[in-house]
């Protein structure tokens, strides 16, 4: 084959995959599968950490190139033990999804076909996927279904596009245009959240020009949700409509805020309710657990995360707004060369990004692998799983359950935050299961979440089995 002068890893073959190049994706695939097969019975925690692997990694950038499959295999073979089993049925850390396998193979396919998902011009069938994905997830989480949706990176994103949807929204009843003047000399928006939020929608309410710092921390009750009472002072307060950020699934209790109440009361100030639903939004899918979020479909904007309760492969998220103008108009960015705007719908009128990655395809493979009932099972059996670990723990005297365990998260402490924590760095090293840390109410917590396709009754018992031992050990 022909190759440039300067590079012969630059091919100059017409064919857009060569023999070496095949070779390539075959063994990402080989390599791809065995990583999944080996997670069964392997460690739920990485053998390395970051210091161990520099030297792999971090030399000068060559002068000359590797043949393409020589790359991918240094690539497997080096980073394996340097990749958290994230997807490991006994990973209970974060609120981490499983990278569900029918997902990471539509993956691969985003991957083959390089599709610009910015347009429905130059990538139809993706458009069409996607605005399926948005459809059907309008549908299962029981929001209204003409919303304006972006499929974004994750909650982070989503969080701060419904905020400056709400923004813009908030201003333009002011009579003042964000898109055109910006924010300098605008009116004053109050900006009310619960002082147990998670970090993500005040990062996004400083991405969005709000700055954090000058937002009212709504008082919150032993689980989190923000007291209605501490709403109400609050609104009563606020000189002009406020945009308030509510929870569905706090970070470490599950809990969220008391929605039927809240969101009539912020829309009598005329103010706009956004709901940060990263994980918690998907208990709203299951009927009989519907009522746990009782009025959040009222609100005027939800985020929530594809790659955690979905476990679809990182990343992806749902930016929802009710009001689509409004998401349209804080987000399109149209230039000359692409289609006229209201023609057809568009990926790009709904997120930050013009060009990206056709990440809603993945969630679409597994919304069409699991069928409507496959999800809500799979939230639903979570959140019994969680009920099922608490309940084993109860009679434990030494490791307390700190929350009502409303969804899939369990908070457990010890006696003290030195107990807690060497039964956490014990349960962690031996890596049999892998719970995460947290703070909550001043204590140092072992945060358990629920949130894996695949988690049964047989990980949960090893999960017991391993944080007993391990106060055993401790005490
Ligand atoms: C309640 C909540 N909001 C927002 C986020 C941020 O989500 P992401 O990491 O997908 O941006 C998280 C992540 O755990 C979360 O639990």
């Amino acid at each position: 084959m022909p190759m440039t002068e300067s590079n012969p890893f630059l091919s100059q073959s017409r064919l857009a995959l060569d023999p070496e190049d095949r070779q390539a994706m075959e063994a990402a695939l080989r390599h791809a599968i065995a990583f999944r097969e080996g997670i069964d019975g392997g460690p739920a925690r990485p053998k390395l950490r970051p210091a161990d692997l520099v030297d792999r990694f971090s030399g000068p950038l060559p002068e000359t190139g590797e043949p393409a499959p020589a790359v991918i295999e240094a690539l497997a073979t080096e980073a394996r033990d340097g990749i958290h089993p994230h997807l490991s049925p006994r990973f209970f850390g974060y609120v981490i999804g499983g990278s569900m396998p029918v997902g990471t193979a539509a993956d691969f396919l985003v991957s083959a076909w390089g599709q610009n998902a910015a347009s429905s011009w130059e990538s139809p069938a993706v458009a069409v996927i996607e605005q399926t994905v948005c459809r059907w997830c309008l549908d299962l989480l029981g929001l209204p279904a003409d919303s304006g949706v972006g499929i974004v990176t994750g909650a982070t994103v989503a969080n701060t596009q419904g905020i400056m949807a709400a923004r813009d929204a908030l201003l333009a009843r002011q009579g003042w245009d964000a898109g055109e003047r910006g924010l300098f000399g605008a009116p004053e928006i109050p900006v009310l959240i619960g002082a147990d939020a998670h970090s993500a929608p005040l990062a996004a309410l400083r991405y969005a020009g709000f700055g954090p710092g000058r937002a009212i921390r709504l008082d919150t009750d032993g689980q989190g949700r923000i007291r209605l009472e501490a709403l109400e002072n609050a609104l009563n307060d606020c000189a002009n409509p406020p945009l308030v950020v509510l929870q569905a699934g706090q970070i470490n209790t599950g809990a969220s805020d008391p929605f039927a109440e809240a969101i009539p009361l912020i829309h009598r100030h005329h103010g706009w309710a956004h709901v940060d639903g990263a994980f918690g939004l998907w208990l709203h899918a299951v009927p009989a657990l519907r009522d746990r979020l009782k009025g959040v479909a009222q609100a005027d904007s939800w985020a929530v995360d594809l790659h955690k309760w979905l476990n679809a492969p990182y990343d992806a998220g749902l930016s929802i707004v009710r009001d689509r103008a409004a998401l349209v108009a804080a987000m399109t960015a149209r230039g000359a060369y692409l289609p006229e705007p209201g023609k057809t719908w568009e990926p790009s009128d709904s997120t930050l990004e013009l060009s990206r990655r056709a990440r809603g395809v993945p969630s679409y493979a597994i919304l069409r692998h699991l069928g409507a009932s496959g999800v809500r099972d799979m939230i639903a059996r979570h959140c019994a799983l969680a009920r099922y670990l608490a309940d084993r723990l109860a009679s434990d005297p030494g490791i307390t359950v700190l929350n009502e365990v409303v969804s899939n998260q369990v908070a457990l402490a010890c006696a003290d935050d030195a107990t807690t924590q060497a039964v956490l760095d014990r349960v962690q090293t031996r890596g049999r299961v892998y719970p995460s840390h947290g703070l909550w109410r001043g204590r140092k917590i072992i945060r358990c979440s629920i949130s894996n396709h695949a988690t049964d009754r047989a990980d949960i018992d090893v999960l017991v089995e391993e944080l007993l031992a391990a106060l055993r050990e401790a005490g």
